[in-house]
């Protein structure tokens, strides 16, 4: 079966690595001897400011029948936060109803990280984050707007479909990953306070469990598992979690896996005939657009994410070997500028791995 593949390069510097992703999509595809086909979309700060369209009419709906999407990065400097991220960006993951947001924590060979003492069999986790719910929705409104006496609302919405489609997923998602160290799922939300969302999402959870005997649900408070990311990380198998917080502690689970130049995740609608999207963590980084310097090993392993779900398990598990090979015996530095190699020598580095 041939998998289609969009590509959205997006802006800055997301051409540059999204070009590095294809360049191991392309040799992997050819070692493991499967197809593909690449359809370019030229969505992104550009277009906007010379069209004043984000995703143009009927771009869903080609989208929604395309098998992935890659997305390289979104953010331009004229214009103002926020606009291309929701209208692009979010915009994607509601419509496609892309409801879990796949973010694996996982420190490579030879990656630096902020936390002492800790190495590569601590840091290796996984956030499943719900996609679409949540603050996120945008329900809320002004009232008096602009005045002294303004009142503002966002409310956060959540459905038992949508939580419990997310928690059963997180389940059979940790089965599948099938930790040595035994199977664990950690619900992350703060019951203590939140008495009627996270009072739904908990109840699903202890109610979801039943079904998944072999996994042991676990349960913490949000802050209380910023503390153990930071302090424990080896603690965690997989974490669930609410949209918001899931952003929240998924950056904090960049930094200690060693920055955004390493960082990928995935939007993922499981539905049969879903389209999912893969993007690195990283923003578009304007100030390093064509200088070959920006680390494209986030949008590696984004496209090693995007071969796995494709269901080309061993050429996924090639490209993972190939960048723990570049990241632990060649790039001296993770940062932009400081790899000791350029983006596209970095891409090379990891085909030339693959075998
Ligand atoms: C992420 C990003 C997005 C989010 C922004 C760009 C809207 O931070 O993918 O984590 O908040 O989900
Ligand atoms: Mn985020």
């Amino acid at each position: 079966m041939t998998t289609k593949i969009a590509v959205i390069g997006g802006d800055g510097t997301g051409p540059e690595v999204t070009a590095e992703a294809l360049k191991v999509l392309k040799a992997v595809s050819q070692l493991e001897g499967f197809d593909y086909t690449l359809h370019d979309f030229d969505f992104g700060g550009e277009r906007y400011l010379r069209t004043g369209e984000i995703l143009p009419e009927g771009a869903v709906q080609e989208l929604s029948e395309i098998d992935a999407i890659f997305l390289g990065a979104v953010g331009h400097p004229d214009v103002a936060p926020g606009i291309l991220e929701k209208g692009l960006l979010l915009e994607l993951r509601f419509q496609l109803d892309q409801y879990i947001n796949l973010r694996p924590v996982k420190l490579y060979p030879g990656v630096e990280t902020p936390l002492a003492g800790k190495g590569t069999d601590d840091i290796d986790f996984v956030v499943v984050r719900e996609n679409t719910e949540d603050l996120y929705c945008g329900v809320g409104g002004f009232m008096k707007k602009g005045t002294a006496d303004e009142v503002a609302s966002q409310t956060a919405l959540y459905s038992r479909k949508g939580c419990e489609r997310c928690l059963r997923w997180a389940f059979e998602f940790t089965q599948r990953r099938n930790n040595p160290k035994g199977k664990m799922l950690t619900l992350v939300a703060k019951t203590n306070v939140l008495t009627y969302g996270h009072d739904l999402w908990w109840r699903t959870f202890e109610e979801v469990a039943q079904d998944y005997p072999d996994v042991k649900a676990d349960y913490n408070h949000v802050d209380a598992c910023c503390m153990w990311m930071v302090k424990n990380p080896e603690y965690y198998d997989v974490i669930v979690t609410t949209n918001m917080f899931g952003d929240i502690i998924t950056d904090l689970g960049a930094m200690i896996q060693g920055g955004m130049g390493v960082a990928a995740g995935g939007n993922i609608n499981p539905d049969p005939g879903g389209t999912s999207m893969f993007e690195p963590m990283g923003g578009s980084a304007p100030k390093y657009t064509g200088r070959n310097v920006i680390n494209p090993i986030a949008a590696i392993a984004a496209m090693q994410m995007l071969i796995e779900h494709a269901g080309h398990t061993r050429a996924a598990e090639r490209v993972l070997s190939a960048i723990q090979k570049v990241t632990g015996e060649k790039m001296k530095s993770q940062a932009a500028g400081q790899m000791g190699y350029g983006t596209s020598e970095v891409g090379d580095l990891v085909c030339e791995s693959l075998s």
